[in-house]
């Protein structure tokens, strides 16, 4: 049995412990791209090509293209109401994470402290000769060269690409905090890519609950003790508003 919103609020109120497991569809609202679905990136994108570090390295320029775009399209967008009601309920509890598999910053721009990006952070780039990690500046974007400014290797986006494995700190808070909560909010995920899909499911398995956000059914939909069928600003700002 589903909770109902009232019920779902309790809950809420009684918790300590509280998780936020993000995806694309938060930032959707945005103006940012999701990645599945019938106008999503995939469709248009050959995830071999610009998502894998064997595609990446065969043909850098073309999956740097992708990449650039996408730092573009997020360079100017802004947090939406979804992002900033997250940010606005942080400090009404102890303990309270957003984990996300974003890459775009945009719950650090809202204002959330504790921020566990899985998938890494556009706004960073990798050199692969040096291994060092430099910031890209938003305003310096015109002037964005894929190659490092120091060595001349070739840089990489410092996101998670397929096959690759997540960055082992945060992976490691993201299972603590998931095994910890009291309630996890799961919003605007498909929850189909590992490991971020199960850590609602070790947050159920540790007795937390799980309150869904997306206007879509999800292969965690049956799952969730509580689903709001709405898009993200509409679903949280109801939900908070009342609190
Ligand atoms: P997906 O594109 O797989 O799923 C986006 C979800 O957002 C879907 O369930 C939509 O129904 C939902 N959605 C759309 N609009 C929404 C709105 N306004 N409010 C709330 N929800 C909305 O994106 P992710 O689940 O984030 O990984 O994908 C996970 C990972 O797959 C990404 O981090 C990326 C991708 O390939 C890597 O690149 C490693």
């Amino acid at each position: 049995m589903k909770l109902t919103l009232e019920e779902a609020r309790k809950a809420l109120k009684r918790a300590e412990k509280v998780a936020v497991l993000t995806g694309a569809g938060i930032s959707a609202e945005s103006g940012i791209p999701i990645f599945r679905g019938k106008d999503g990136l995939w469709q248009k994108h050959e995830i071999e090509k610009v998502a894998t570090l064997t595609g990446f390295l065969a043909d850098p320029d073309y999956a740097w293209k992708f990449h650039s775009e996408l730092m573009k399209i997020i360079s100017k967008a802004k947090p939406n109401r979804a992002h900033y009601v997250l940010a606005e309920m942080e400090p009404h509890f102890p303990e309270f994470h957003v984990i996300t598999q974003n890459v775009d910053n945009l719950h650090q721009e809202a204002g959330s402290k504790n921020v566990i990006e899985l998938h890494g952070n556009i706004w960073r780039v990798k050199c692969l000769e040096e291994e060092k990690i430099y910031p890209v500046k938003k305003e310096e974007l015109e002037k964005f060269n894929t190659h490092c400014p120091k060595c001349g290797g070739l840089l990489k986006p410092d996101v998670v690409f397929f096959g690759e494995p997540l960055p082992k700190d945060a992976l490691g808070k993201a299972l603590t905090v998931s095994a910890e909560a009291d309630v996890m909010f799961v919003v605007g995920t498909s929850a189909v890519v590992q490991p971020a899909a199960s850590l609602p499911f070790i947050t159920k398995e540790n007795r937390g609950l799980i309150f869904e956000f997306n206007p879509e059914t999800t292969a965690l939909t049956k799952f969730a003790d509580f689903s709001l069928k709405e898009p993200a600003t509409k679903g949280l700002d109801l939900f908070w508003k009342e609190f």
